[in-house]
Formats: structure tokens, sequence, C-alpha cells
């Protein structure tokens, strides 16, 4: 299929281009390079730097391509910064896809996979989190997704050939066996990204947010899914697509480990006893996450590769050993 891979230079993005390649779709990328990285984009796929909200030329570009499916990944996704500047979020995450829809319906392309987030749960009243329960984002990053799967279920319920599936991710983590692609934020502020800047000493320690939560430990809980296996789980997500579907999926692996348990895990796979401190708790993180994933292994016949969070965590050390500047030392 040809695909058209938005956020294609970010984190997720640049992963699901390589898989799609390596499976033998044909792949173009947009990114805006606000927050990728040129260096992280395909060197087979298509290329344009482009924004979502430039409608015209967004629909230029899906004809142009022949584009079947989008998969789209472009978001902004920081928790803090949706609570510091709202509109941008809503501007980018909700006005850029509804640009992006538009540019798809008049470049009738009927097909899309969307990234949606647990974020849009909420504080869920029970644990593990199943897709039918009540959607209460407590943030605006969460909001602005949840108002796009709207958008999206309205579309499909209104033009009988679009399809999508939205997949609400946990927390995506890991990067690519081979070594080729890896994760690099400005700033970092996910917990296995730090603890590996601790263990390569360009963190003096390790702030746990939080010991005093109501889990085994008292610290946070979270489902963590391997970047390679998410990106997977898109490409069966897209080949199941038929008309009129509207599809949501919760996308974790089911069990828990508390950031107790991801210092032990970062601390043995990388042989370094980094320091760590208990801070405040962060606000806005619910005690624990963690999802019920039996539909999508169910009806897309899903099965994650990566179950072992020490394994998780190696692929990223070997990127974080490997590119300790992140892709700033990387030409394409
Ligand atoms: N944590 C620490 N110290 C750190 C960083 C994180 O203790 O320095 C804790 C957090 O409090 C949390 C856990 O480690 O309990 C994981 O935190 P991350 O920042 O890595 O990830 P989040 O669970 O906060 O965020 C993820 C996604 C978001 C999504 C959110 C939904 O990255 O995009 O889940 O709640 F919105």
């Amino acid at each position: 299929m040809n695909v058209l891979v938005t956020g294609g230079a970010g984190y997720i993005g640049s992963h699901a281009a390589k898989a799609l390649i390596e499976a033998g779709h044909r792949v173009s990328i947009i990114d805006n390079l606000e927050r990728g990285h040129a260096a992280a984009v395909h060197p087979q796929a298509h290329f344009q730097k482009l924004d979502l909200r430039e409608t015209q030329a967004l629909t230029g570009l899906l004809q142009q391509q022949a584009i079947d499916c989008v998969m789209h990944f472009a978001a902004l996704a920081y928790v803090g910064e949706s609570v510091q500047q709202p509109l941008r979020y809503y501007d980018n995450n909700t006005a850029g896809s509804l640009s992006l829809m538009k540019a798809m319906a008049d470049a009738n392309v009927p097909r899309m996979v969307f990234s949606s987030t647990c974020a849009t749960y909420g504080i869920p009243q029970t644990m593990p989190i199943v897709e039918t329960m009540p959607q209460r984002p407590i943030n605006p990053y969460g909001w602005s997704k949840l108002f796009v799967e709207r958008m999206l279920a309205d579309q499909a319920a209104a033009v009988p050939e679009f399809a999508f599936t939205a997949l609400r991710y946990f927390n995506v983590a890991g990067c690519a066996a081979d070594g080729s692609l890896g994760e690099d934020h400005d700033p970092e502020t996910h917990l296995i990204p730090v603890m590996l800047e601790a263990a390569l000493g360009k963190r003096e320690q390790v702030s746990i947010f939080g010991e005093d939560y109501p889990t085994p430990d008292g610290t946070c809980i979270r489902d963590y899914i391997h970047v390679e296996d998410l990106v997977d789980a898109h490409i069966l997500a897209m080949e199941a697509l038929k008309d009129g579907d509207a599809r949501f999926y919760n996308l974790g692996i089911g069990r828990g480990y508390s950031v107790r348990q991801m210092v032990d895990a970062a601390r043995a796979v990388t042989g370094v006893n980094f320091a760590i401190t208990t801070g405040p708790r962060r606000p806005g993180d619910p005690p624990e996450l963690y999802a019920n994933a039996d539909l999508i292994q169910r009806e897309l016949g899903f099965k994650p590769r990566y179950t072992d969070i020490e394994r998780i965590i190696e692929t990223a050390w070997q990127w974080f050993k490997t590119h300790p500047d992140g892709y700033a030392a990387t030409t394409r």
C-alpha cells in the first residue's frame, strides 16, 4: 500500500516508517520538524517538510503520492505542557487532525490509523482499563486526542467508504533492535530515557515522583510496550480495515511495572547504580494505568514480542550508549 506517515521524523513515526518499508509498503512522510529530526527520516521514504495545518498542500501530496492509508502520529505529547499551553495542543493536535481529515476527504483517501492515548481515560475507577470504560481526560493533551477520536467516528458514520482504527497507547518504550533508530526528546521527561541518561552520567540522579501512592511499593504503575511491537500493531490495524470500520483498541502489553521496579530493571540492564531521590508527586499522574489488551489480541491477532521489561530497556540502552547526543551527530 501507499502509506502517508505523519510525524515520520519523530520517535514512533520513524519506527513506523521503517517497519512499513520492511513490510514492502511505499512510504511518504510529512513532518514539520518542530520536534522531529531530519536524521530520523527513512532514506527510502518520500519526505516533505509540511505542517498538518497546510490543508491544500496536504491534499496535493495525498493525490500526487496516491496514498491509500494515513498513519497519523504527528502530535505534541507532553501532558504538563498541554496544561500550560492548551490552545497550542488543540491547534496542533485537534485542528491539525481536522485539516488532515479534510485533505483526506478532498483527495478521497479512505483509511486512517490514528495515535490515540490512554490519557483519554483520565483516572479510571478500576484496573485494567478496557476500551468501553468512560473517557474523561484530566488534561488538554487527553482532550485534544479524544476530540480526534470523535471526529473520526463521525466521519466514518457519514462516509460509507471511510474507515479508521484509533490505537490508545500506554507507555511506549525502547528503540529499534538493530540500533538504527532511537528516542530523542527535548526536553526529555520520560522515565526510561531519564534513567539511561543518569546511567550515562548525563544526569546526577533520577527523582521518583512520589512514593506515597496506593500501590504495593508506593510508586506509580505503568504499562510499557516496545515501540516495534506498537508499530507492528499499526500495520495489522491498517491491513484489517474494511469500509465503514470504526475501531478502538488499547495498545499495551497488559501488565504494569512500578517506578521502583523500573529503577531496579534499568540498574540491572546498565550495570550502573545511578542515584535516585524521592521527589513530590507530579501533578496529573494517575497512580496506576495498565491495559486490558485482549481486544486487539483477539481481533487483530496482535501479540507483543517484548514482554520482559529488561529486554525493552536493553534496546533503549543500546541506542543511548551509542548516541549519547541523540540525533545531533547523525546526518542522512
Ligand atoms: N517518573 C518518575 N521520574 C521521572 C520521570 C517519570 O518518577 O523522572 C514516573 C512518572 O511519575 C510515571 C512514570 O514514571 O509514574 C512514567 O512516566 P513517563 O513520563 O515516562 O510517562 P507517563 O506515564 O507520564 O506518560 C505516558 C505518555 C504520555 C501519555 C501518558 C498518559 O508518555 O504521552 O502516559 O497518562 F499522555
